[in-house]
């Protein structure tokens, strides 16, 4: 197995300090763990004064207690929503399918705005929205309420059922989140395609959901750019015979087409619609939305989550991890395209009553101080993003965020990809001003929402550290063979018990959501099936989780969880190309930069041009986030007898140039001597 070289981040402090710590970092065969940081921040006093949970011993005791009973813990936070029908049965596993809160019927849409309409939140602004070009929009709770009717009794006019599902193709406007909330209040089921995706890939998506209307804008203003979306969905639906109508929301205002019969202006429809539409009652276990993620076949998976289970942790994590109240502005920066966005900007910070910014464009423009010109005007008080960004931002300079007053802030948050302690040093001192707690949330796509991160006015915060499984939620880092690994030994973070915002399957392929997360630690005499996260990680001496990031093909580029196969599918349908591999090699500001190994068609020369060209077409193909940062022509990869890439060796060689790992199973293993010369002669 390969031992990686120790990346060498290890902090000089902390190697004088703690001499022995370095010892107790064990490497098992599978994944190695380099990684140490002493430093250790408790919240100020006045934070702890207002915050939900200021002691960590009475969370370490609502931990305890929630481990021995999650399903009663669960069930006390779901008492938090309001049910039509409260359930029967709050939990049901049949390995590896749940269920939560069986016979209990609610609607998403009615937690998030009729039960604030008939309290003081009437009038109370849900979301205050800031365009990119500088305008300005706030939408109260009860404005909010009457788009969201009247845009449901739309979509009921155009046909759209009860489990009909819906792709949303919009940038960041509210109109987004009107449309998610509409879907949400018939019991439609949304899938919101990120706006960045190629009309190839939000094809994919459609055809994949079977999507019968599309809600998407002429165009959404990027980087003083008009990124034009409504062309992008006349080019993805010449194939896609599912999808009946189009609605199109009129953002920019540029030219666009409009078929006749299939598309329909948003404000023309919004004329004449009633403003009331009764929410329908769901069952618990009602498709709320699929979410198409990266697999690491070529294939998206369509993440699909229900209703009941999903708002009860996103409403109970919105308000501990984010300490929320009534009076925060709270900004969440992810794309609605992301599942953050949707917990995060969406259904959970609306199900509390919060009042959401919502940024339309680019950090940058019109200047690298945008973000921090927003959080000095509006006020904002709680500010999550993800570590690409806070990257992003140290690179640009302190000049920037120094420029502004950043005073209103009083909690900081990231989540997407492990910080590194220098850029959790930075946004605490920089942007929190030494005041603000971190919450460092580790969740994915599938598990729908916050799963391991601090309460911040409880946890002591270490950098780096995503600190502990939240109560109810339980975590664990284990070897291959589903022991526990000690404290420092990396290993697979997995989940021992289903938790209520856990995915419920793989649209469409259920055999597939067996076999990628419930089949590397199946049930076994002595235990429950493990959910396998794709992570690797260790725990230290404290029980506090380190995520050592993706241990299979699927990489993090700006955030971005990408499947190399994905990328290397779009590569091999170039004419040109016979063959592809593709691997990540770190970067400072992106996270991971992608390197692509590409075997040429016979005949064809290997010249700058055709490299350029090839990076395009993966843009066109995917979106330009899976541009490939670099293309190596090379005339064969490496691969095993039975004829898979091994991707491993490709990382050696671009991360060290050295291979260490066992080639015992390697073909050709001239392949790799003239892959390492090609390096040398490159470099
Ligand atoms: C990574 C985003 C370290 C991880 C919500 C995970 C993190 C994948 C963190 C999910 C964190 C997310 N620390 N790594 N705080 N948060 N990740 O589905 O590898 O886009 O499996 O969901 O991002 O990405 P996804």
């Amino acid at each position: 197995m390969a031992k990686k070289k120790a990346a060498g981040r290890s902090r000089k402090a902390s190697k004088k300090a703690a001499p022995k710590r370095a010892q107790q970092v064990t490497t098992t065969a599978e994944i190695e763990s380099v990684l140490r940081e002493q430093r250790v921040f408790e919240a100020s006093e006045e934070f702890k004064k207002r915050a939900h949970l200021s002691s960590f011993t009475k969370l370490k005791r609502l931990r305890r207690e929630a481990e021995k009973d999650p399903v009663a813990f669960w069930e006390r936070q779901a008492e938090a929503l309001d049910w039509f029908r409260k359930w029967d049965r709050a939990f049901e596993w049949k390995y590896p399918f749940v269920r939560w809160f069986i016979g209990g019927q609610l609607n998403a849409s009615y937690q998030c705005l009729d039960r604030h309409i008939t309290t003081w939140r009437r009038n109370k602004a849900a979301i205050v929205w800031e365009g990119e070009p500088g305008d300005q929009r706030i939408l109260t709770y009860d404005a909010l309420y009457n788009e969201v009717n009247k845009f449901a009794n739309v979509l009921k006019s155009l046909g759209i059922k009860r489990r009909d599902v819906v792709a949303i193709y919009m940038g960041m406007v509210p109109e987004a989140v009107i449309a998610m909330l509409a879907c949400a209040r018939i019991g439609a089921t949304h899938n919101v395609v990120f706006g960045g995706f190629s009309a190839e890939a939000l094809r994919e998506r459609i055809n994949d959901s079977k999507a019968k209307l599309v809600i998407t804008q002429d165009a959404a203003w990027r980087r003083g750019n008009e990124v034009r979306l409504k062309d992008a969905v006349d080019e993805a639906l010449k194939k896609a015979p599912t999808v009946k109508n189009v609605i199109v929301y009129r953002r920019t205002g540029t030219e666009i087409n409009m078929k006749m019969g299939r598309d329909h202006w948003w404000h023309e429809l919004m004329e004449g619609a009633s403003p009331v539409c009764k929410p329908e009652r769901l069952s618990s276990e009602h498709p709320l939305f699929i979410l198409y993620t990266s697999g690491s076949t070529g294939k998206p998976k369509g993440v699909l989550h229900t209703t009941g289970g999903y708002m009860t942790q996103v409403t109970y994590t919105t308000k501990m991890v984010f300490d929320l109240h009534d009076d925060d502005l709270y900004w969440c920066t992810a794309d609605i395209g992301w599942v953050t966005g949707h917990s995060y900007i969406v259904y959970g910070p609306l199900a509390n009553g919060a009042t959401v910014l919502m940024y339309e464009g680019a950090p940058n423009y019109p200047a690298p101080d945008r973000f921090w010109d927003i959080v000095e005007r509006h006020r904002v008080t709680i500010f999550y993003t993800a570590p690409t960004a806070i990257r992003a931002f140290m690179r640009w300079g302190e000049s920037y965020p120094r420029k502004h007053d950043l005073s209103s802030l009083r909690l900081l948050g990231t989540v997407g990809e492990p910080i590194n302690p220098e850029a959790w040093m930075w946004y605490y001192t920089v942007i929190g001003g030494k005041r603000c707690p971190i919450v460092d949330t580790w969740w994915q796509t599938e598990t729908g929402a916050i799963m391991i991160s601090p309460l911040p006015g409880a946890t002591p915060l270490k950098p780096g550290s995503a600190t502990l499984p939240l109560p109810g939620i339980l975590a664990d880092v284990v070897r291959s063979d589903g022991t526990s690994c000690k404290a420092n030994e990396g290993g697979y973070l997995v989940v021992k018990h289903p938790w209520p915002s856990m995915f419920r399957t793989l649209f469409g392929d259920p055999k597939r959501y067996k076999e990628v997360y419930w089949s590397k630690f199946p049930p076994t005499k002595d235990r429950n099936g493990y959910y396998f996260t794709g992570d690797g990680a260790r725990k230290d001496e404290d029980g506090y989780f380190w995520i050592m990031g993706r241990i299979d093909d699927v990489v993090n580029v700006s955030g971005h969880r990408l499947g190399t196969a994905e990328v290397e599918s779009a590569l091999v349908s170039h004419p040109s190309v016979a063959e592809a591999a593709v691997v990540a090699r770190p970067d400072e500001i992106k996270g991971n930069a992608l390197v692509a190994f590409v075997v040429l068609k016979a005949g064809v020369k290997e010249t700058e041009k055709l490299r350029q060209e090839l990076r395009e077409h993966v843009g066109k193909e995917i979106g330009p986030i899976a541009k490939p940062d670099e293309i190596r022509f090379t005339d064969a990869l490496p691969k095993t007898r039975s004829g898979k890439i091994m991707r491993r060796l490709l990382r050696e060689i671009v991360t060290s140039g050295v291979i260490r790992g066992d080639i015992t199973t390697l073909e050709d293993k001239a392949v790799i001597e003239r892959l390492r010369q090609q390096l040398g002669e490159e470099s």
